[in-house]
């Protein structure tokens, strides 16, 4: 019997790892505490909500009296951190939000579990972050654990910051972490800001398609499924203290992605091949755009056994039929805050 404290679990990756361990593990007591904002959605998580071991709080992690309270009425045993601003171009507009909630609102939930945990044994604290902590390749190499970080980004100042404070609190209160750093995740119910859904979007509305500079900036991407198993396998039997890179081995240049989604797309839509694509406009960079991205998974493979289950075309497929079943899901996230701030910043240009 375990009670398990997920944060950020109405977002794109925490929906599925909320899913996957409420599902997988009936013995354990899932609490998904999440704040609502403009990227989390209780829609997502509509086919768990009823299941007798989850429950919902609504709230915010940087509230420290009210998650001091959470941690003592429910003496949790294990917390998953996912709760994040997580896109780089708000960051860029706007980086003391991400400061906020990412290491203030990081630096509280440590605190609560230290103060909590007066005997540590069995606990643990598992802190979902990113790539972008290692900043940006050249045209070789790849990411592992060992390589120094250097973050580019406020967002990837702010979980660099965030992963800081996990080791710190490791090392001076012996308080149990692990930590995972995973490249680019794809999937169903990712918010229509980022890359693939938003030109997913775009192309069934024939809007243009926003590519940054030149479009040759490259990403790993990963099916957003098999990091929710990733996370699984590290929570179970990761090493206390211990980094674990996730990653898919599946590098693509952004305007090669944005093609072969254009296709993919003619063809689900009816549409002659090669329409979408001539929706493609080259806008603007983002500012300090980070070249490459690739990550080393080397160490989760043999240590833990873990590799991604689907191929990248299969995936995106499979990405692509959820959108276009799920229109009204697309409309209801898409209808405040997100028309506001995309339409504003990113379209005019
Ligand atoms: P997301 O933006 O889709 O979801 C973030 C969730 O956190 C939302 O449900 C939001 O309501 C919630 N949240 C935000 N601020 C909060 C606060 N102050 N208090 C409580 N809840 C709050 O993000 P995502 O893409 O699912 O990413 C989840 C985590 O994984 C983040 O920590 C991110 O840095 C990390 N990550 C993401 C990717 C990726 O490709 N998306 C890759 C690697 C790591
Ligand atoms: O690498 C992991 C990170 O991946 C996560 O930590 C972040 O939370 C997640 O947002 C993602 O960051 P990116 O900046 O790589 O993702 P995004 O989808 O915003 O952009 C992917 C690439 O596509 C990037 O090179 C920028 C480019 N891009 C993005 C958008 C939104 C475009 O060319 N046009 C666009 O409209």
């Amino acid at each position: 019997m375990k009670k398990i404290l997920i944060t950020g679990g109405a977002g794109f990756i925490g929906c599925h790892v909320v899913r996957l361990f409420v599902s997988k593990y009936p013995e354990y007591t899932i609490f998904n505490l999440d704040a609502l904002t403009y990227a989390g959605n209780l829609e997502n998580l509509r086919d768990v909500d009823e299941a007798p071991n989850y429950r919902f709080v609504k709230g915010d992690i940087t509230d420290e009296t009210f998650i001091y309270d959470l941690f003592e009425e429910h003496q949790f045993d294990a917390v998953i951190h996912l709760a994040a601003e997580s896109h780089v171009d708000r960051s860029i507009m706007d980086p003391l939000a991400f400061v906020r909630t990412n290491v203030m609102g990081t630096a509280v939930l440590l605190n609560a579990a230290r103060r909590s945990w007066e005997r540590p044994e069995g606990k643990l604290f598992y802190h979902v972050s990113t790539d972008e902590v290692y900043g940006s390749l050249g045209s070789e190499g790849f990411f592992t654990e060992e390589t120094s970080y250097d973050p580019r980004s406020p967002y990837s100042a702010s979980k660099a910051s965030s992963d800081h404070l996990v080791s710190a609190y490791h090392h001076t209160y012996n308080l149990p972490v692990v930590i995972s750093n995973c490249s680019n995740n794809y999937g169903s119910y990712q918010f229509p800001e980022k890359l693939l859904p938003l030109m997913i979007n775009n192309i069934v509305h024939s809007k243009p398609l926003p590519v940054y500079g030149k479009g040759d900036n490259v990403r790993d991407w990963l099916w957003v499924e098999d990091h929710a198993r990733a996370i699984d396998v590290i929570f179970h039997n990761g090493r206390l203290g211990e980094t674990y890179n996730i990653g898919g081995f599946n590098e693509w240049k952004n305007i090669d992605i944005v093609y072969l989604l254009c296709s993919i797309m003619d063809r689900k839509l009816g549409r002659a091949e090669g329409e979408s694509a001539r929706l493609i406009t080259f806008v603007k960079d983002r500012a300090g755009h980070d070249k490459r991205y690739a990550i080393d998974a080397t160490k989760l493979n043999q240590e833990l056994g873990w590799q991604p289950s689907l191929q990248f075309q299969e995936g995106l497929e499979k990405t692509v039929d959820w959108y276009l079943s799920n229109t009204t899901w697309v409309e209801n996230v898409t209808s405040g805050a997100y028309t506001h701030f995309y339409e504003q910043q990113y379209v005019q240009r």
